[in-house]
């Protein structure tokens, strides 16, 4: 039943508080309560708080599903390319053939570097992690562009085209490869986005470089995958940021840096580590998995659980699937796919994990992917970011058109009462 109000009491005292609904959430609206009761709420981790009224995503964690602007994870994958699939979370709708030309070839006109960036990259030591350095210039973008005075839908081609070559340099420059414009970006701009990020990883001088279709393929539909799940980690630190008006550049930046953390985009670094830890140690699943459920032991198993998905991430099993059709295609046999196969048939069995509703989530699969490319461990959460970036602009751009306030959250705080210095 639908109801606009929601009465309450408090030691006696009658409340009324408005109720919002969306498309297919319900909340009340507390905005007045510390005025009106001088109560607050109080929800660690923001784990039943809604920030915003979104259009950009909706996940129903109960069902395991997944919708972009409305349209179901499975139907983008299958019908969509990464290109598309960001103009449909900037714009609202997919894209028609002149429009989709018309973005594609704007993010053209911003595929190059300033020579001071070049000059930055040289000077960051290359043992440094991948995540720290695109995070780093990414908001150094910003004494490059001034990103409040420039045309608002640039500044997204911009960093569409941006982020990809600082992600390839950063590659090249941990693996050895020359990080020069020659080798780099030149002659790309008839190459498709994904096509074009491949080749900037992966050329080498005097040798043309071979678009393999298995591989942009798969890697396009991860960068899909990715790009955008509502009110996460990253994009709700993006939110912030824009909230207080920092730029595009930097709220990005924040967002790479949000990303990195382990349980957040940083898992899939996670779980390559843990498979190989558990193959080098014997393959002893079942002590990992007793490990995983040990209180005591902070260990997690990588790669399960997830804050709103509890049933199956509807990406992990897209994931799997392109694992096994890159590593057979490619003529790949990899023991890490099949412990990792293993380790999720055992898991799924467990009641531990049954009972606290823990599946397999997107960063499960995703590595193995990944290395069968040849991007190094480190890089993984990278290649996270890149499909992330359109999701991220649209929650910046979708916050900006609607004004919202200031993200500022209150506390309960339990220090000392006042007190004087003696
Ligand atoms: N292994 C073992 N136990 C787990 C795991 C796991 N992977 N995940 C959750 N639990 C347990 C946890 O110990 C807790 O048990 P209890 O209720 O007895 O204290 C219970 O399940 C609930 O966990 P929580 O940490 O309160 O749940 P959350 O919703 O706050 O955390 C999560 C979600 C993703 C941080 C967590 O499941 C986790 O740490 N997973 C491993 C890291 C990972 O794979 N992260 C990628 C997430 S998907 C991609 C992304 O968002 O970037």
């Amino acid at each position: 039943m639908c109801c606009s109000i929601v009465n309450f009491d408090i030691n006696g005292c009658n409340y009324k508080l408005p109720v919002v609904y969306g498309t297919y959430e319900k909340a009340i609206n507390i905005s007045q309560l510390r005025e009106n009761t001088g109560f607050i709420t109080f929800d660690p981790g923001f784990k039943n708080t809604g920030i915003t009224k979104s259009s950009i995503s909706f996940i129903d964690g109960e069902k395991g599903k997944l919708l972009y602007r409305g349209y179901p994870i499975e139907q983008i994958i299958n019908k969509c390319s990464f290109i598309e699939t960001s103009y449909l979370l900037l714009n609202g709708e997919l894209p028609n053939t002149a429009q989709l030309k018309y973005f594609s070839e704007k993010i053209k006109e911003f595929n190059f570097l300033s020579q001071e960036i070049y000059q930055i990259l040289d000077k960051i030591p290359a043992f440094y992690h991948p995540m720290g350095i695109l995070s780093s210039l990414t908001c150094i973008l910003t004494a490059f562009t001034d990103s409040i005075q420039e045309e608002e839908e640039d500044m997204y081609f911009n960093l569409l085209a941006k982020l990809p070559i600082l992600s390839a340099l950063t590659y090249r420059k941990k693996v050895g490869l020359p990080t020069d414009y020659e080798v780099v970006s030149k002659n790309n701009n008839n190459l498709d986005y994904t096509s074009n990020l491949l080749k900037m990883f992966f050329s080498v001088p005097k040798k043309s470089y071979q678009i393999n279709p298995v591989i942009t393929d798969a890697l396009d539909k991860l960068l899909i995958l990715h790009a955008d799940h509502e009110q996460n980690c990253s994009t709700t630190t993006v939110r912030l940021l824009g909230s207080v008006h920092a730029n595009l550049f930097s709220s990005v930046s924040a967002g790479i840096s949000a990303l990195w953390g382990r349980l957040h985009g940083g898992a899939n670094q996670a779980v390559i580590e843990m498979l190989e830890n558990i193959l080098n140690s014997g393959g002893n699943i079942k002590k990992w998995i007793e490990k995983a459920k040990d209180k005591k032991n902070p260990f997690r198993l990588m790669g399960f659980g997830h804050r709103i998905y509890k049933n199956f991430d509807p990406r992990a099993k897209i994931v799997k699937k392109v694992a096994e059709n890159v590593i057979q295609k490619l003529g790949i046999s990899d023991p890490i796919l099949e412990l990792a196969k293993e380790l999720e048939e055992i898991v799924l069995k467990e009641p531990y994990f049954i009972e606290k509703k823990l599946y397999p989530n997107i960063d499960f699969y995703s590595g193995i992917i990944y290395q069968a490319m040849g991007i190094p461990k480190d890089m993984f959460t990278v290649m996270f970011a890149l499909g992330r970036l359109p999701g991220w602009m649209a929650h910046w751009k979708e916050m900006r058109l609607n004004r919202e306030p200031i993200g500022r959250p209150r506390q309960i705080y339990i220090g000392y009462k006042k007190r004087n210095i003696h």
